[in-house]
C-alpha cells in the first residue's frame, strides 16, 4: 500500500515525507538471503516512522509495544486493537520500508482460523504487508494456512516473550543440547511451512549462525549471531530510553540523558520566566 501524503502542515505536527519513493515489497526483502544485511527496527508511532523509514528494510510493530509505550510488565496484556491502531499510525508515517505488525498473544494460538482472522483483520486495518507470531514446530501448521491465504509471515524462535510464563524469564536460550536441538526444529518448521524470515531472538551464539545456514528463508537476529540475514533492535533500547536492557543491546544514543537535560531547561525557562520571550509570543492586532 503506497502512502500519499497531502496535508498541509504548516501549523501541523504531521509533517509529510517530503519525497515519496516506492515502497519496498515482501519478494524483494526475501530476495536477499545471504545478501546485503536486512535492517529492521521496531515503530510504534507515526513520527518515529517517518524518522526510521529511510534508514530500514523493514519496520516491525512490535508487541514490545506494551512493555514500550503501555508501561505493561509483559507483552501478554497486549491486544488486537492496541496493534491495529499502531500499525496504522506507522504505515502513515512510512513509505518505504515494508511494515510488519505483531500478532498478539491470545489472537492466532487456537487455531490457523482463529489466526488468519485476525491477521487479516491487521491486514485490512493497518495497511501492513504482512504480521509476525512467535513460535515453532506448534505454529507451522498456522503459518502454512496464512501463506496460503496471502498473508506473509515473519516466524518467531529462540526467546519467545509471550511464553514468559513458560520460559520463566528472559535468559538465553539453547544452552541445552535438547533446548539446542528444539529451536534449531522449530525454525526449520517454519521455515517449511512459508514464512519469508524468522526472528531468531535470546540465543547461543552458534544456534543463531546454524538456523542461518540450514533455513532458505531470511533469518533476523536480535541477540543471535552476526551471521543472521538481519538484525532488529526495539527502537528505544537503541536509543537509549532504558537504564536497564538486555546484554545484546547496543545504545546507539542517550535519548534518556538527552530528555532529561532538555526538560530540566524547560522546567528552569518557565520559573524564571525567560519562556515564553517575545520571538514566542503573537504580537497584538494594528490599531486602527
Ligand atoms: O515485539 C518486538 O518488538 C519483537 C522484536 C523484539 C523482535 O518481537
Amino acid at each position: 500500500m503506497s502512502t500519499t501524503f497531502t496535508l498541509d502542515t504548516s501549523t501541523s505536527r504531521a509533517t509529510p515525507t517530503p519525497a515519496p519513493m516506492k515502497r519496498l515489497t515482501v519478494p524483494m526483502i526475501a530476495r536477499r538471503k545471504g545478501g546485503e544485511p536486512v535492517v529492521m527496527l521496531t515503530a510504534y508511532t507515526a513520527r518515529m516512522a517517518q524518522l526510521l523509514d529511510r534508514h530500514c528494510d523493514l519496520l516491525l510493530v512490535g508487541d514490545s509495544l506494551g512493555q514500550v509505550i503501555y508501561g505493561l510488565d509483559t507483552t501478554v496484556k497486549v491486544t488486537l486493537d492496541m496493534m491495529c491502531a499502531h500499525g496504522a499510525a506507522v504505515v502513515r508515517g512510512s513509505y518505504h520500508a515494508v511494515v510488519i505488525v505483531d500478532m498478539p498473544f491470545g489472537s492466532y494460538e487456537a487455531s490457523p482460523e482463529q489466526a488468519f482472522h485476525s491477521a487479516s483483520r491487521v491486514m485490512a486495518e493497518t495497511g501492513a504487508a504482512g504480521v509476525k507470531l512467535e513460535g515453532g514446530v506448534a505454529m507451522a501448521p498456522t503459518v502454512a494456512f496464512l501463506v496460503e491465504r496471502g498473508i506473509p509471515v515473519i516466524g518467531h524462535v529462540g526467546l519467545t516473550p509471550q511464553a514468559v510464563n513458560v520460559l520463566g524469564g528472559y535468559g538465553a536460550r539453547g544452552k541445552s543440547q535438547a533446548e539446542y536441538a528444539k529451536i534449531v526444529d522449530d525454525a526449520q518448521a517454519i521455515a517449511r511451512a512459508g514464512a519469508f524470515a524468522i526472528v531468531v531472538e535470546g540465543v547461543v551464539e552458534p544456534l543463531g549462525r546454524a538456523i542461518t545456514s540450514s533455513v532458505d528463508c531470511l533469518t533476523i537476529g536480535i541477540g543471535a549471531s552476526p551471521a543472521c540475514d538481519g538484525q532488529v533492535l526495539v527502537v528505544d533500547d537503541m536509543l537509549g530510553m532504558f537504564e536497564r536492557t538486555a546484554r545484546f543491546v547496543r545504545r546507539f544514543d542517550d535519548f534518556a540523558g538527552r530528555i532529561d537535560t532538555a526538560a530540566a531547561a524547560y522546567a528552569a525557562a518557565v520559573r524564571d520566566r525567560s519562556f515564553p520571550a517575545e520571538a514566542e509570543l503573537y504580537a497584538p492586532v494594528a490599531a486602527g
